[in-house]
């Protein structure tokens, strides 16, 4: 079988062509300091000039191995050939007209796509967005018009976007927060079930079950006024952790004993990044809706949310935008599409076992290494200040994301202490291997 999703330089690796940045990155980065908000999270000071496959070049010729894909975004890699056809093609044609107005083909083609993969059975609709964050509007919205019913539920830990409503199921870092309350009303947060360090995994699972029906629904949160529960089934700015799948059934079990509705972010976790489609069928429990962006256009600008049919049943004028399903966009996320059924999801499944494989082995091997954790190519790593307690080790994670910057492999922090690879799913074993190599290294050196 022919890989059409392989990249041509699929065994291409870094090369020093100067210091980094040099002269023509630091030029670049004077003047964004100068004009962009200061408000933008630069972790180190890398400047994209060119990519291509898993390889990005920086201004000055230094090329990098690529674990972030533009924050798990650009899941066929840098320019496939593939998708930069459909979006040539398309382009030709017409780049916008409105689909929330008028009708073109693609849109119903992508949703053709979606409804056949995403785990939700039954028939299903498709609203467009431009991003995550406002999927996720889409779903608040959609909960609350559906249901009748005024109040969210969300968990610590989570992140779902960063616009106001979105931005009040949202709790990841405080910081993302300060100074932009009130929120919307009715948000409960509640914990999350990250038991990867737990003796007990199943009383791990079940804690925060029991605190939301014995004690919230209880004496505080009437389940009847509860519109929809908000829960990433694999967190991924929180930390990159993987519940046991308890708890999501269990989540699974409350909603429909109470008439809520199971809405899955996967925003991070769909798109075969975890080795499925979706993270969701990891764990085997189907949701009510789903809200998708990130990596569904290869990295063109694209969301969407997923609902059951009979859910969605918003009239005619309740929700719109101007630009979600834009053509260009859609007609990448169809190839995106594409190429993950011709052989890419499967790659993404095996290439991830490889990695966790090896990595696992850093957990006894490293004593800051707390956790390896995750699915497909969405692998996080904890990092801790000792094995005795897990206390997450800030500084230490910091440094080895720079470490690895440094030596050419990009890479991010997500969570108190934890290291994320999300590298695009083209990414090839030779390329896997010298990423780790450079990863251990840094760890190595690090932990002395
Ligand atoms: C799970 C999840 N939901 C929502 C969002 C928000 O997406 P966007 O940045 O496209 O608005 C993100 C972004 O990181 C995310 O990881």
């Amino acid at each position: 079988m022919t890989k059409e999703w392989l990249p041509a330089n699929a065994d291409e690796l870094p090369e020093k062509k100067g210091r980094i940045p040099g002269p023509r990155s630091a030029r670049i980065i004077r003047a964004d300091q100068r004009l962009l908000s200061p408000s933008y999270t630069r972790d180190y000071p890398l400047v994209i000039h060119q990519g291509r496959g898993c390889i990005v070049e920086d201004p000055d010729g230094n090329t990098f191995l690529d674990f972030n894909a533009g924050i798990a975004v650009l899941a066929t890699g840098h320019c496939h050939p593939r998708i930069l056809a459909a979006i040539e093609k398309q382009s030709q044609r017409f780049v916008h007209y409105s689909g929330t107005d008028f009708y073109y083909d693609v849109q119903n083609e992508l949703a053709k796509k979606i409804v056949t993969h995403t785990p939700i059975s039954g028939p299903k609709k498709v609203f467009y967005t431009n991003s995550g964050t406002e999927a996720v509007e889409a779903a608040i919205k959609l909960a609350r018009f559906h249901t009748k019913r005024p109040n969210l539920i969300s968990f610590l830990g989570s992140f779902h976007g960063r616009t106001m409503g979105s931005l009040s199921l949202t709790a990841s870092k405080t910081r993302q927060k300060e100074g932009f309350g009130p929120f919307l009303p009715g948000v409960t947060h509640i914990n999350y079930a990250h038991c990867y360090y737990a003796k007990d995994k199943t009383e791990c699972a079940l804690k925060p079950i029991r605190y939301l029906e014995e004690q919230l629904f209880k004496r505080s949160l009437p389940p009847a006024t509860v519109a929809a529960i908000f829960v990433e089934p694999i967190q991924g700015e929180g930390g990159y952790i993987v519940p046991p799948t308890l708890f999501l059934k269990e989540l699974r079990r409350i909603c429909t004993k109470h008439g809520i509705l199971l809405v899955f972010d996967e925003v991070q976790s769909g798109m075969g990044r975890s080795g499925k489609f979706f993270a969701a069928e990891h764990f085997d429990v189907e949701p009510d809706m789903i809200t998708l962006a990130k990596g569904i256009a290869s990295g063109l600008p694209l969301g969407c949310l997923v609902a059951k049919s009979k859910v969605m049943d918003w009239p005619y004028g309740a929700h719109a935008s101007t630009f979600g399903g834009n053509p260009v966009a859609c007609a990448a996320a169809v190839e995106t599409f594409n190429l993950l059924e011709k052989g890419l999801l499967e790659h993404t499944r095996t290439l991830g076992a490889y990695m966790h494989k090896r990595m696992q082995g850093w957990v006894k091997k490293y004593k800051h290494v707390g956790r390896v954790q995750g699915k497909g190519l969405m692998i996080g790593l904890g990092i801790v200040y000792d094995k005795k307690d897990n206390i997450a080790h800030f500084a230490l994670r910091n440094k080895i994301v720079e470490a690895c910057f440094k030596k050419q492999l990009l890479i991010l922090g997500c969570g108190p202490a934890a290291i994320r690879l999300c590298p695009p799913l083209v990414l090839s074993k030779t390329q896997a291997d010298w990423g780790m190599d450079v990863l251990e290294e840094c760890i190595r050196k690090l932990s002395r």
